[in-house]
């Protein structure tokens, strides 16, 4: 990696800041102990969330996904808490895959959580804070101009074999990914890749055996323990 100098803060997040370099094609992702529930609402810490998140989300990208041929934003893990990515135009939508229903499906359609879909579900919300983030489907983010209808297939492509590949994953360290959350970019060449983060903040993973959360629910449902979760997801996935 070239000598790349920190520069000034582009933006902060709920969960992450974002630093210029030197570079104009990568920027500095630095994470954030702090926790939010219900567009900001809910306020807290969740100590070393920020250390775990990083790591996580690199460990995820780097030796499941981009092997498998899912391009990241991923450049270099620099610090506990500091990742180079690539500068990307963020996609606005949240992009979310259910595989057993949970959260806020199973308040749309009045159905327990914890029931197996019959089939994957992909949705789309537009982000922005204001409106509470709404569900959108492909055809608002074509006429939108969010995506266009090529990029819009990759995106389901890329996030459904995201799933496929992390379910598969996570099955073998007994963890059950009931569903997630990605977001994708667009680089200066205008290539789709995935961006963001993949970690118990943007992710619900239950315990295969006994269906314990060990995710961010913890923190949104305050049921206490949302620590020694994340540290249990830290361990099963990279052994420490
Ligand atoms: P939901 O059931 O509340 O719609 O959440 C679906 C998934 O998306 C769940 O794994 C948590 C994740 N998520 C985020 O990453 N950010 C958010 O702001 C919300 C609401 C959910
Ligand atoms: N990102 C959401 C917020 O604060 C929280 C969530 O993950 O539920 O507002």
């Amino acid at each position: 990696m070239e000598n790349l100098t920190k520069m000034e803060q582009l933006y902060e997040g709920k969960a992450k800041k974002v630093f210029a370099t030197s570079n104009p094609d990568l920027v500095i992702v630095d994470y954030k102990d702090d926790a939010t529930a219900f567009n900001g609402e809910k306020k807290g810490t969740i100590h070393n969330k920020g250390i775990i998140n990083n790591r996580v989300t690199n460990h995820l990208m780097k030796n499941v996904l981009e092997p498998a041929g899912i391009p990241t934003h991923l450049v270099e893990e620099i610090s506990d808490r500091e990742t180079i990515v690539k500068k990307v135009t963020i996609v606005p939508l949240e992009v979310i895959v259910r595989n057993i229903i949970a959260g806020s499906l199973s308040k749309r359609v009045g159905q327990p959580e914890g029931v197996k879909l019959g089939s994957t579900v992909l949705e789309y919300c537009y982000k922005d804070d204001d409106l509470g983030d709404p569900m959108v489907n492909e055809y608002h983010i074509v006429a939108m101009g969010w995506a266009t209808k090529e990029e819009i297939d990759t995106i389901a492509k890329y996030a459904l074999k995201v799933n496929e590949l992390l379910t598969d994953y996570l099955k073998d360290l007994n963890i059950e990914l009931v569903d997630f959350k990605l977001e994708f970019g667009k680089t200066s060449d205008g290539t789709i890749v995935l961006a963001d983060e993949i970690s118990p903040d943007t992710c619900r993973f239950w315990d295969s055996t006994t269906h314990e959360k060990l995710d961010k629910d913890r923190f949104r449902r305050n049921l206490g323990g949302e620590e020694d979760a994340y540290k249990e997801i830290m361990k099963r996935l990279l052994g420490e």
